[in-house]
């Protein structure tokens, strides 16, 4: 084979390969060397560019002994760590015994490691809180409050309410997997939107009635028709509401509106906008990115005091990505937050 038709193949290759020739030296370098180690490859020591003991040390044995192996190896290029899996394999050259070295980035691999660690961690502290307080309270029953009635009554509520904490988060855990597993099929049901929002604020009338807030609903007449999946629209404006009345401040309104864009340049195309804004305590600007990661409470004691799982907005967002969507947060501290829904009306044919 001609050497310009193995270089073309060694460029194509999209993991990063260097041969280096008896003295350590680089001999030849992929295009993707070239761009992991944003430098020149081609002709220096490789002590030059990756200075790590590791790799040093597999190379020289490599090079040495003629025996394979892989190391793992941590670099920083531009400020950014990354994290490698270096392969060292014996490779013949025209002046001696070398070594084929491929480097596979495992950065990516070990954020998502990472992300699962986290989010097990989470789930269990989560879990964790109310069975101690369910453990503690039967130890309770069985000894100190044994004999005494409206104690026991006390502790029945309160395990009660933890009990149904835990069903709660199981089943927004649920929830969540489930939209995630079904992220890429596009939703295909037919559904009246303005209906939906309507049976989504009945629902909740009970608790903002109890919370003294009031829930108004503003849209056009007529139905408005567009592809979605009904149940989980149902569940995202149920969440929303649900902060709305929750954050929102007592003897305030909440109010949901409805509205038709003939060009929403998110989209690119025909939209409808849907806001739930109430004029609660708001949120400070700097938690605004993170509102809708898993877990993630301004205030963790408050809302699990209210109930909260701090997954209701994770779950949203998944949901409005699966209707090819957005999900924006708008919010003044003191004077209250807009929660807007913007989501496509393709085709309805
Ligand atoms: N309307 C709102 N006003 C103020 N803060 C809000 C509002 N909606 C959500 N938040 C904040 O965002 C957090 C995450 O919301 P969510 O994911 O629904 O979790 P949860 O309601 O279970 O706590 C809440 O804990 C709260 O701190
Ligand atoms: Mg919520």
């Amino acid at each position: 084979m001609q050497s310009a038709t193995v270089r073309k193949f060694a460029d194509a290759v999209p993991m990063a390969m260097v041969l280096f020739g008896p003295d350590q030296r680089a001999l030849v370098a992929n295009s993707a060397a070239t761009a992991l180690f944003a430098n020149e490859v081609e002709g220096r020591l490789g002590s030059a560019f990756l200075r790590h003991p590791t790799f040093l040390d597999g190379l020289e044995v490599c090079i040495g002994t003629g025996t394979a192996s892989t190391s793992r190896v941590s670099m920083v290029t531009k400020g950014v760590e990354s994290c490698l899996a270096v392969h060292f394999r014996p490779f013949p050259t025209e002046s001696g015994q070398g070594a084929l070295v491929s480097f596979e980035d495992l950065t990516a691999l070990e954020h998502t490691t990472a992300m699962r660690r986290d989010f097990v961690a989470n789930v269990s502290h989560e879990l964790r809180t109310p069975l101690t307080a369910l453990v503690g309270f039967i130890d309770t029953l069985r000894g100190a409050a044994r004999d005494d009635a409206p104690a026991r009554e006390r502790f029945l509520g309160i395990m009660e309410r933890e009990a149904g904490r835990m069903i709660r988060l199981v089943n927004d855990l649920l929830s969540l997997s489930r939209v995630e597993a079904e992220e890429r099929s596009r939703p295909s049901e037919k559904v009246e939107i303005i209906g939906l929002l309507r049976g989504a604020i009945a629902t909740l009338h009970d608790q903002a009635e109890t919370a003294g807030v009031r829930l108004d609903l503003e849209a056009p007449a007529g139905p408005v028709f567009l592809r979605a999946d009904g149940d989980q629209l149902v569940q995202v404006f149920h969440n929303l509401i649900e902060n709305a009345v929750k954050y929102g401040g007592s003897g305030k309104n909440v109010r949901v509106s409805l509205t038709r864009i003939e060009r929403e340049p998110a989209l690119q195309g025909p939209a409808l906008r849907i806001e739930v804004a109430d004029k609660g305590e708001g949120i400070d600007p700097i938690h605004l990115p993170r509102l809708t990661e898993r877990f993630y409470r301004v205030d963790t004691h408050r809302s699990r005091e209210k109930g909260g799982t701090g997954l209701g907005l994770a779950i949203v967002k998944h949901i409005v990505n699966r209707h090819r969507g957005r999900f924006r947060v708008e919010s003044e501290v003191g004077k209250g937050s807009r929660f807007i829904v913007l989501l496509p009306v393709g085709d309805l044919t």
